[in-house]
Formats: structure tokens, sequence, C-alpha cells
């Protein structure tokens, strides 16, 4: 058996008395798509946040294909191989769609963001090569020259996605990216995310539209109140009490 390639060793988080995230413990392996749901205030950014480097975990380790990057910063873990998006988009309005993702794609090769804005020269190059890639292939290629903020919000969470794409990422960590679409700009994204998953790419994704998350992942993990309480295909989770019971106990997410 391959070791997973993300594995969630007991993960815990407190903000002061708050157990954000509660021993969790979870694995992804290698092209698979999973997806983790939960209510509102569950812990599952923290979670996001956790593997990214965002926040240092309280106690717990995480392994990324076998290399602990439990202390790791966010850059370093970026460096690896992990690339993630943000429930609140971070697109950054004033610089161009181009601009956006050459920033991804510096960060591709071991610069952090706000050093990668004074390198660009020496860089330019292959950073520009590795943009109209991605950009490309997010489909963003007549918009590059466009300012982010002039992009509808459906284009700019393709933005968002190709930013982190510019990473050449091996995990890609999407937390809700279908937040805000309608339902035919939904159905895109999700035959976008299922094309970077069949290209190889492997994918963990926050998502609150329960149609999305049931077609697109092959497996489920389900938190409530910090703890991991499933695990298993949209299925199992789907049928499981434990988890229709957290779902009911938060009207707004039952809804
Ligand atoms: N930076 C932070 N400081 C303090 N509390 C936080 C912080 N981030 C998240 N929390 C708290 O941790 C809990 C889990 O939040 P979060 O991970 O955002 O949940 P979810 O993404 O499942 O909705 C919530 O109670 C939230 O208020
Ligand atoms: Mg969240």
């Amino acid at each position: 058996m391959t070791t997973p390639l993300l594995d969630i060793r007991n993960a815990t988080r407190r903000f002061g008395g708050l157990l954000a995230v509660d021993d969790f413990s979870g694995v992804v392996q290698r092209g698979e798509r999973v997806g983790l749901i939960g209510p509102n205030g569950a812990g599952k950014t923290t979670v996001f946040n956790l593997i990214t480097g965002f926040f240092p975990l309280t106690s717990g380790n995480i392994l990324f294909d076998d290399t602990d990057i439990s202390q790791m910063k966010s850059f370093q873990v970026a460096r690896l191989g992990i690339a993630r998006t943000f429930q609140n988009l971070r697109v950054m309005p004033n610089l161009t769609v181009f601009d956006n993702v050459s920033i991804g794609a510096l960060g591709a090769i071991g610069h952090s963001p706000a050093k990668a804005l004074f390198n660009h020269r020496k860089y330019a190059e292959d950073i520009s090569r590795r943009t109209w890639e991605t950009l490309e292939r997010a489909g963003l290629q007549d918009e590059a020259g466009e300012l982010a903020a002039n992009l509808s919000y459906g284009k700019r969470k393709y933005l968002e996605i190709a930013r982190a794409l510019a990473l050449s990422p091996r995990l890609l960590i999407l937390d809700e990216p279908a937040a805000g679409l309608n339902d035919t700009e939904t159905a895109q994204l999700s035959d976008f995310v299922r094309k970077l998953s069949n290209e190889g790419l492997t994918l963990l994704l926050v998502e609150h539209d329960m149609a999305f998350v049931m077609n697109l992942c092959e497996r489920v993990m389900v938190m409530a109140s910090g703890r991991k309480i499933a695990d298993g295909t949209p299925q199992q989770v789907s049928s499981d009490p434990v988890v229709l019971e957290a779902y009911l106990g938060s009207e707004e997410e039952a809804a």
C-alpha cells in the first residue's frame, strides 16, 4: 500500500477556550476527490488553515507525501505542492488577471508573494509561460489584461482557482468554491474541477452545496463541533444517522 498524499493525525486547534478542531484525523489518497462537510462553525476552514500553515496546530501532526508539514509556514507548504482557495475571495482587485495568476506562479518557485513581487524580473520568462498556461487551463486567457475588480463574480472564482493552479500543486484545497454561483455556473465549475481531477490533481474541498459534493467527491468527511463524525462514500455519510442529527441541530445548514 502506498502512503496517503495527505495524512492528518490527531490535529487539534484551540482558540482560547474554544476547541475549533478537536483531535481530527483523516487521509486523502493520491488522485482522490474528498469533500469536507459540516454545519457552520464545525471547524472545516480551520482544518484547511492548519494544513496550509496559516495557523499552527495546538497538537497533532500533518504529513504531506510523508513529509511532516506541521511546523511549516504557508509559503513552504505551497512550495511543496499544496495550493488553496479561500472562502472569501482573495484575488487582488487592482491587479490584472495575468498579474494575479503570476503571483501564484512565483510562489511555485519558492518565494513568498510579498518577496516575489520584488523579484519579478529574474523569473519573468518562466513565470510568463506558466501564467499563460494556467490562464488557458482556467479559460481566462481572454481576460488576461482586465483588472480583477472588473471580472464577474463567477470569473473571479476561476481566477482564484487559477492562482492556486499556477503553483502546479499536487493537492488542491477549495473552500466553498460554489458559494454564490447559480446552477449553471455551479455545474460548469463541477465539470472544471472534475477535469482537473482527471488530469491527476488530488482534491480536498469544503462545500455547502450538497449536490455538488455528493456528485463530485468519491469520499466525504463530516465534521461537527470540531470533531470528525463520519468518513465514507457520499452514500454512506448521507444515510448516517449521526450526520443527519448534526445537520438537523443546525437549522440554517439543514435548509
Ligand atoms: N482566527 C480565529 N480566531 C478565533 N476563533 C476562530 C478563528 N477561526 C475560526 N474560529 C472559530 O473556530 C470555529 C470553527 O470555525 P471555522 O473553521 O471557520 O468553521 P467552518 O469553516 O466549518 O464554518 C468557529 O467557532 C470559529 O468562530
Ligand atoms: Mg468555513
